[in-house]
């Protein structure tokens, strides 16, 4: 009996010495996490950008910062349009929370720079660059996009503009288009005449997947608000489902592939609605103050372990965005077959505000920065 005390006594204080240990490392770690701000000097060559010195949007500032040197592999391009995701204010907020274990930044954002999608006109290449040409016009995606200049890699995201789209529907497209293109074509393998649902039809993925799905032949349904019945309508959506009147997971209809942007109902709801072979594409959900420590990462968990069990198939989706895709939807958009929908346009000292519109959930098709 008084090993066995002893034993647990040993544990116990083991155990207490390795948490205030995890706690001072942790401690030390949070205090060491920095960035940049305030410690590089006056640029020589200024541009404009956006930066991000300390979590949270009332922190975004408009600076003179370096404008940047294409390397051999980079294009330089002069942007003229940027659009703004929900993926940078995950990155502007610091949520969920867990992001910023996962190297964000534990105390301040370690990438000062934000902002992704972008549109504009190729300005000099690096000597090992053989596809661009100055005076290009190029759209797709590269960090640090909220700024006068931009050097994406250039067999990377980024590829030529078509000349029937403005710069602003271009700088629409890289996350939003491409996350639409392969929720639909790599993981819900959309075929002509399957029924497919998307929820949330009438934001920057949903506008893009609606038609997107209807030039793979879908037969599609589109759940939006009654303000919106008219603009997913006019996407090509055949069936509506008003959200604020309807709740789709209790009608009658089954889904062959259901694309989820909103993530508002449980998965044994969505399930109820899905064929016995069905696709659940989780996309993404959970608002800027919805997000939790885990906050929407919770769900695709859950649908892993569930999916082992059950003949339909559930998971999130990651969207690549590369310069295949941004071509296919380029000649779609060539096309005709595809057109970017925007919702407002805001400068580059108003990201702040583009931020703040698009953290509401409300946005109807994508929120555009014009730089040039
Ligand atoms: N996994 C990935 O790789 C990936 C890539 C891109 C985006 N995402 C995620 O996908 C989600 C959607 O992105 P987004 O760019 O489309 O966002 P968004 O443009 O902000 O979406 C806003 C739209 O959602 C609609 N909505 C809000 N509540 C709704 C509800 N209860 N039912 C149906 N529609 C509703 C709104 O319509 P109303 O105004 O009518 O409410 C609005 O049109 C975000 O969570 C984003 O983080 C993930």
């Amino acid at each position: 009996m008084k090993v066995l005390k002893r034993v647990l006594k040993w544990m116990t204080g083991a155990i207490l010495v390795l948490l205030l240990l995890a706690f001072l490392v942790g401690f030390i770690a949070y205090w060491r996490s920095t960035n940049d701000c305030g410690h590089t000097a006056a640029p020589t060559n200024p541009m404009k950008a956006i930066i991000n010195c300390d979590y949270g949007v009332s922190h975004l500032k408009l600076e003179n910062i370096e404008k940047p040197v294409p390397n051999d592999d980079q294009v330089l391009v002069r942007v003229h349009a940027a659009s703004v995701n929900p993926y940078d204010w995950h990155f502007i907020e610091g949520t969920p929370k867990i992001i910023r274990l996962m190297g964000v930044g534990l105390r301040k954002p370690k990438d000062t720079r934000v902002g992704v999608d972008f549109a504009g006109t190729v300005e000099a290449v690096g000597k090992n660059v053989t596809n661009f040409k100055p005076g290009d016009e190029v759209f797709g995606g590269r960090g640090g996009a909220f700024a006068e200049y931009v050097c994406p890699r250039a067999n990377r995201a980024v590829a030529l503009k078509p000349a029937n789209i403005t710069f602003e529907q271009a700088a629409s497209v890289n996350i939003a288009g491409v996350t639409a293109l392969q929720a639909i074509r790599d993981k819900g393998k959309v075929q002509p005449g399957q029924k497919v649902l998307i929820n949330g039809a009438s934001g920057g993925v949903g506008t893009f997947a609606v038609q997107i799905a209807k030039s793979y032949g879908a037969d599609v349904t589109g759940v939006c608000s009654t303000r919106n019945i008219d603009l997913v309508r006019s996407l090509g959506a055949d069936h509506i489902i008003d959200y604020t009147k309807e709740d789709f997971t209790k009608g009658n209809q089954h889904y062959d592939v259901i694309l989820d942007n909103v993530a508002n109902h449980s998965l044994s709801e969505c399930r109820r609605v899905l064929t016995p072979k069905g696709k659940y594409v989780m996309i993404g959900g959970g608002g800027a103050n919805e997000q939790g420590f885990l906050g929407v990462m919770a769900r695709p968990l859950k649908a892993m372990v569930l999916s082992p069990f059950i003949s339909q198939q559930m998971g999130m989706m990651m969207a690549d965005t590369n310069q295949k895709d941004l071509t296919v939807l380029a000649d779609m958009m060539q096309a005709g077959k595809l057109k970017p929908v925007i919702d407002r346009t805001y400068k580059l000292d108003q990201v702040p505000d583009a931020i703040r519109y698009l953290e509401e959930g409300h946005a109807r098709g994508k929120v555009i920065i014009a730089v040039k």
